[in-house]
C-alpha cells in the first residue's frame, strides 16, 4: 500500500519528519524504496542530472511522463511526486489541468508539483477540485531562473519575506496537501511551517521544515557541474564509479578481464570438429 497524502498530513500533526527523494529511473527509485524513502520526486532536476542541460527549462511533458511511469511502475510503498515541467501549468489553470492529468493517467503518479506563489493558486485551485493532489513549491522555483537571475536565496527582505508567507498561505487555502519552500532562510522557512496546516518540505530551507528533500545525485556527488550549498554528499559513489570504469578500461586493454571463471565452456569434440572444418 503506498503512503498517501493523508499520511503525508498526519506525519506533521504527529510532529514525524517527512523525507523526500528525488529519483527518475529504476535504479534510483528502487535504492531509494529499500533504504525506506516514503516519498519520491520525480522532479524535472533530470533535466540537469539525465538530460546534460543546465537548467530544468527544456524539460517536457513526455519526458516527466517517461520518467514518472519508470518509478511509478518499479516501486510499491513511496508516494510517487510527478513534477510539472516549464510551460505546462502557466497558461491557464484549464492547460494544467489536462497537463496534471497527463502525468497522471500516463506517468503514474499519485500527486504533482508546481512552482509558484500566489499568482498560482487558481490553478492549484483547479487541479485539486478535480481531483488530483498537489504539492506546491515556492521561494527559489529553478524554472523561474531567469527571472531570478540566478539560483538565489530567496525572501531575505521584508517584502520579498512577506510575499512568501502570502504566497504559502494561498498555496494552502487553494488546497494543496504541502509545499516544498526552496532555498528560503532558515528563520523564515520555521515561520512559514508554523503558520500552515500543511507540511513544508525544506531543500536549503533549515531544519525546521516539516520534511526535506534532496536531489539523488547530490547527496551521492554524481553530479559534478557545481556542489550546491543545501546538499550533503552522503558517499561520493561518483569517484567510485570514475575508479571502477578506468579499472574496467585498463583490464580489457590489458586483457585481464574476461577472465576463464566470466566465460562458458563447450565439449572438446565440437570445438576441434569446427577447428578442423574452419580453422586457419
Ligand atoms: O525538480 C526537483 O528535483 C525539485 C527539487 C529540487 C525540490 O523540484
Amino acid at each position: 500500500m503506498r503512503l498517501t497524502i493523508r499520511d503525508v498530513r498526519k506525519m506533521k500533526n504527529n510532529g514525524n519528519p517527512l523525507v523526500m527523494l528525488t529519483a527518475y529511473d529504476a535504479t534510483s527509485a528502487r535504492l531509494a524504496e529499500k533504504a525506506g524513502v516514503p516519498m519520491i520526486l520525480v522532479g524535472d532536476t533530470l533535466g540537469m542530472v539525465v538530460q546534460g542541460h543546465d537548467s530544468t527549462i527544456p524539460v517536457k511533458l513526455e519526458h516527466m511522463i517517461y520518467h514518472c511511469s519508470i518509478v511509478a511502475r518499479v516501486t510499491q510503498k513511496p508516494l510517487i511526486v510527478g513534477d510539472l515541467p516549464f510551460m505546462t501549468y502557466s497558461i491557464s489553470p484549464e492547460q494544467a489541468l489536462e497537463n496534471a492529468g497527463h502525468l497522471m493517467q500516463d506517468g503514474g503518479v499519485s500527486c504533482v508539483k508546481l512552482e509558484g506563489g500566489e499568482h498560482m493558486a487558481p490553478t492549484v485551485d483547479r487541479i485539486v477540485h478535480s481531483g488530483i493532489p498537489v504539492m506546491g513549491h515556492i521561494g527559489l522555483t529553478p524554472q523561474s531562473v531567469n527571472q531570478f537571475g540566478g539560483f538565489r536565496v530567496q525572501g531575505k527582505q521584508l517584502d520579498s519575506a512577506r510575499q512568501l508567507i502570502r504566497d504559502a498561505l494561498m498555496i494552502q487555502d487553494a488546497g494543496a496537501f504541502s509545499i516544498v519552500l526552496e532555498l528560503v532562510p532558515s528563520r523564515l522557512a520555521k515561520l512559514i511551517s508554523e503558520l500552515l496546516d500543511i507540511p513544508t518540505i525544506g531543500i536549503g530551507a533549515g531544519v525546521h521544515c516539516d520534511g526535506q528533500v534532496q536531489v539523488f545525485h547530490d547527496i551521492l556527488a554524481l553530479f559534478e557541474d557545481f556542489i550546491p550549498r543545501h546538499t550533503k554528499r552522503y558517499s561520493h559513489i561518483g569517484d567510485m564509479i570514475q575508479s571502477a570504469l578506468t579499472t574496467y578500461r585498463t583490464e580489457v586493454e590489458e586483457r585481464a578481464f574476461p577472465t576463464k571463471e566470466n566465460g562458458f565452456s563447450m565439449d572438446d569434440v565440437v570445438i576441434e570438429t569446427l577447428y578442423k572444418e574452419f580453422g586457419k
